[in-house]
């Protein structure tokens, strides 16, 4: 299986080069803009085209493998993990970037087997980094090993973290309680990219020390979180225990102390699951 899967990662790469080429491009064109769970929950024709073009190229080359990709779940596709080879794709992660014309996008392809993610492959397609790793074999960026900080103390720490795409309330209650008390740590700063899986790759570049959200998918931390584990970071769910990748929480840093500190400070809560079941037509 070994050397299959490592066919597979280097298709997934190929592809990411390919699908960013398709971003960078569009970004000089005009973009229409349409919305899906709300109104700041955006998606473009070129998020639905490059996750099109992943798929259909991995379908022909691994028919039997399964997916999760973002377009394909807003278009009614399920969004279950099981064992099986499974690609999760996320054409576009940062799409208001996108939209804006903010330089910070990222395609996005995570590979899992048994439900762990093997290889993942972010890449910022507007500053042109590759990040990449593979289970067990470290992790690169455009080919360089990379690793988190060594930073020990939270106080000296950068944490980035998202106002997501719910404008509920409620939702913005809790961001602000949780950023509220990550700031009176003290600490550094908060950052925020605009795309998950580019905060996670800067945890794992070591220029930030933590990122946390609420609310993120499985398509925007699947392919990051082997790339932060593999660069010596840890992962976490927002209330401390193991982090469940389609339970939408999670917790990125470069070493477990400092996660610790921060999910002292997260004002939690439970969004619905990414494998929860579709709600029934009444
Ligand atoms: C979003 C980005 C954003 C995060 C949201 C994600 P999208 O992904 O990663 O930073 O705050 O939770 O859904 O919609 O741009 O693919
Ligand atoms: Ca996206």
């Amino acid at each position: 299986m070994t050397d299959l899967w490592q066919d597979a990662m280097d298709h997934a790469v190929a592809l990411a080069r390919k699908a960013g080429q398709v971003v960078r491009e569009a970004l000089l064109a005009e973009r229409s803009v349409m919305t899906k769970n709300s109104c700041v929950d955006l998606v473009t024709q070129t998020d639905q085209k490059v996750e099109q073009l992943i798929i259909q190229s991995v379908k022909e080359k691994f028919p039997s493998h399964k997916f999760i990709g973002e377009e394909s779940v807003a278009a009614g596709q399920p969004s279950a993990l099981t064992d099986l080879p499974t690609w999760i794709i996320d054409p576009i992660d940062g799409t208001t970037n996108f939209v804006h014309g903010f330089p910070f996008v990222a395609v996005s392809i995570g590979f899992t087997v048994n439900r762990q993610v093997e290889f993942g492959v972010v890449y910022s397609c507007v500053e042109d980094k590759m990040f990449t790793a593979r289970r067990g074999r470290g992790a690169f960026c455009n080919g360089e090993p990379i690793q988190v900080s060594a930073q020990e103390d939270v106080r000296q720490s950068i944490v980035a973290t998202e106002f997501g795409s719910s404008r509920d309330p409620e939702v913005v209650a809790h961001i602000f309680s949780s950023m509220r008390g990550v700031l009176s740590i003290p600490v550094h700063g908060i950052r925020s990219a605009g795309t998950a899986a580019t905060n996670m790759c800067l945890v794992a570049s070591g220029c930030v020390e933590v990122y946390y959200e609420i609310g993120v998918h499985v398509w925007d931390i699947a392919a990051a979180a082997v790339i932060v584990s593999e660069a010596g970071g840890v992962l976490m769910d927002v209330d401390g225990g193991d982090v469940d990748l389609m339970s939408r929480r999670v917790v990125a840093a470069n070493r477990k102390s400092i996660a610790d500190r921060i999910v002292k400070e997260i004002d939690s809560f439970c969004p619905v699951r990414d494998d929860a079941p579709p709600p029934r037509a009444q």
